[in-house]
């Protein structure tokens, strides 16, 4: 994991020190709400429906054990005792106190962390794999390249003020968990067939009111130009994306106005400038930051396939553990190790949210298990990357005791979801009791028998939940003052991304538990062999899903819905 060197640690010092003096002068009386503001979203410091939300960065989501516990202990001191994890691989604290967030940004720089461009129109916090690393089908670890990212993006004068915020993303493995194509720039890490390392570069990508999957803008960037040509389509983007109008200031609408080949021709020409000077990276520079992330001592398994063999009975034996073991144990590269989620999403808990007791737990079982370290997925779970496959039972019985151990790793109730109107003060609907209204409508029998299937939920086109891009997608919308829902299908993520198709009017609150069950009875009823949710409704076509939601409700209330759903279909 990445360590502060003196100059990180000054840098994080001053910037709590200097925030600490910007509320002292706010709360002095010199300094109004309205120059507060930027300085503190600058911070991470929001103000939300019910008052501040402190959005504190997760680099890449590597946490360590003393982080996790410090997060817990500031929970308690100044929070109601829980965080939510984000899909961008943050935590959000719901419920600190204004003047005393200075305090807990002082704190979390004790621990090298920070709020720094958690908010505001500049480079967002770089997000990955949370399986870097260890991933048996990368072909190297991107934790270097977004630390260098991250050191070259932090305070990057030029790109503080951008037309809206900017989030990138990096992949190395075969299959994308990083969702690159949703986002401003994704970055899939290649090397070509002289062994060069390098990077497949996607552009204007995203989610929210206008989705859109990012196009290729090139096929192979040598490793060494990576920030040079980083700093070139942020000029571009910086110089010519639409000020005007904050829905049609991200980087994708410049793309979109200009067509691709027009942006990759004003990039390189930017590029061209300076392509060859002093942001060139050089080998020893990678290998200064890959050092930080060098693996730790793995201990010989010494029978990986016995250790294997036994867990497989222990699973026979015990349902339970062998539906973790199916869903929570992923594959890792050394033989005789895995790596293991730890579920925040259990039905009756707001997805991604933890308690400090969990998180102290958590950070138990990362010391004991897996070297100290944890990961936050853009799933919104913890990951330990490296449990020893003879420890797995012991793991499981002490995560399951803190309710961590939820056996549903990409199952129906794994379900990504944002605040919603619960918090959010963008919000059209809530979107927590309606993800804890679906979950409650499946047995963990049911969901395993169903295998992998994205249900995701946001409180409004801002698309927080990621429903665009899930098999159901749930997306609040207001309708004359009430909520309401719309359901998208079809949405796939990963290296075959696809955004979902609105499948008609939306349905009230209470509906929604029920269309989700009448969609996936339409594939358990149709299912072949061994076909997943999205593989029944790529070969029946939506009709027969989409007849299903509606059936029973009366044409006239399809009718009445139509204009008002129109207004909200982002
Ligand atoms: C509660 C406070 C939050 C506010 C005010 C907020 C606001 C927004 C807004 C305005 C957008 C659309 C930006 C645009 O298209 O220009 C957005 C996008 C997004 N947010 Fe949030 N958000 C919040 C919380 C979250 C949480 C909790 C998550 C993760 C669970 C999240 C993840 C995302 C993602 C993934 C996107 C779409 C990707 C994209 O930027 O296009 N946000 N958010
Ligand atoms: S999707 Fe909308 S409601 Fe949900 S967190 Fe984002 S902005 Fe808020």
């Amino acid at each position: 994991m990445y360590r502060y060197d003196a100059t990180d640690q000054r840098l994080v010092d001053e910037r709590a020190a200097q925030f600490g003096d910007q509320m002292a002068r706010h709360l002095a009386g010199e300094l109004s709400a309205d120059d507060l503001r930027p300085l503190r979203l600058q911070n991470g410091l929001y103000i939300q429906r019910h008052g501040p939300m402190l959005r504190i960065a997760i680099p890449y989501g590597a946490l360590s054990a003393t982080q996790l516990r410090k997060l817990a202990d500031l929970t308690r001191r100044y929070d109601r005792g829980y965080g939510h994890f984000t899909t961008r691989q943050n935590l959000q604290l719901n419920w600190p106190k204004f003047e005393e967030t200075p305090a807990i940004i002082g704190e979390l720089a004790s621990v090298q962390m920070h709020a720094i461009q958690t908010s505001g129109n500049c480079v967002r916090n770089v997000t990955t794999d949370q399986f870097a690393g260890v991933a048996p089908d990368e072909v190297a670890d991107p934790r270097p390249y977004c630390e260098l990212i991250r050191q070259w993006s932090t305070f990057h004068p030029e790109f503080a003020f951008l037309p809206r915020k900017f989030k990138i993303a990096v992949n190395a493995a075969q299959e994308d968990r990083a969702l690159v194509l949703a986002h401003d720039v994704g970055l899939e890490l290649v090397r070509d067939d002289a062994g060069e390392f390098g990077f497949r570069v996607f552009v204007g990508g995203g989610l929210g009111r206008t989705p859109i999957l990012g196009k290729e803008l090139c096929a192979f960037l040598p490793r060494r130009h990576l920030l040079s040509y980083l700093d070139a389509v942020l000029r571009v983007y910086n110089g010519h994306g639409r000020r005007d109008n904050a829905y049609k200031a991200r980087i994708k609408i410049l793309v979109q106005a200009l067509g691709v080949e027009e942006f990759r021709r004003q990039v390189e020409e930017e590029w061209a400038i300076y392509r060859d000077g002093p942001l060139t990276v050089p080998d020893e520079e990678f290998d200064r930051l890959a050092a930080h992330f060098a693996p730790p001592a793995y201990q010989q398994v010494a029978d990986a396939a016995g250790e294997r063999g036994e867990l497989d009975r222990l699973a026979a034996e015990d349902r339970e553990f062998g539906r973790w073991l199916a869903r929570c144990v992923h594959g890792h590269k050394v033989p005789g190790y895995a790596a293991v989620t730890l579920s925040l999403k259990k039905t009756g808990v707001a997805p991604g949210d933890i308690n400090a007791e969990q998180m102290d737990v958590a950070a138990g079982l990362a010391e004991r298990f897996s070297f100290g370290e944890l990961r936050v997925s853009h799933e919104q779970n913890l990951v330990l990357a490296d449990v020893r496959l003879p420890e797995l039972p012991e793991l499981w019985r002490s995560a399951r005791e803190a309710e961590l151990a939820t056996a549903n790793t990409g199952l129906l109730t794994d379900m990504i979801c944002c605040p919603g109107g619960d918090l959010c003060s963008l919000a059209n609907a809530r979107s927590v009791p309606i993800a804890e209204a679906v979950q409650r409508r499946f047995t963990a029998e049911r969901e395993h028998k169903l295998g992998d299937l994205s249900v995701n939920v946001s409180g409004c086109m801002n698309s927080c939940g990621h429903h665009h891009v899930a098999s159901i997608g749930i997306l609040g919308v207001d309708k004359r003052g009430e909520e309401w829902y719309q359901i998208t299908l079809g949405g796939l993520p990963g290296r075959e991304a696809k955004l979902g198709d609105v499948i008609g009017p939306s349905f009230r609150a209470e509906e929604v538990a029920d269309v989700v069950e009448q969609l996936v009875a339409v594939h358990e009823e149709n299912a072949q062999p061994g076909e997943r949710f999205a593989d029944t409704l790529a070969r029946l076509g939506s009709t027969p899903f989409r007849e299903r939601a509606y059936a029973g409700r009366g044409r006239h209330l399809a009718q009445e819905r139509k204009p008002a759903d129109a207004a909200n279909n982002p």
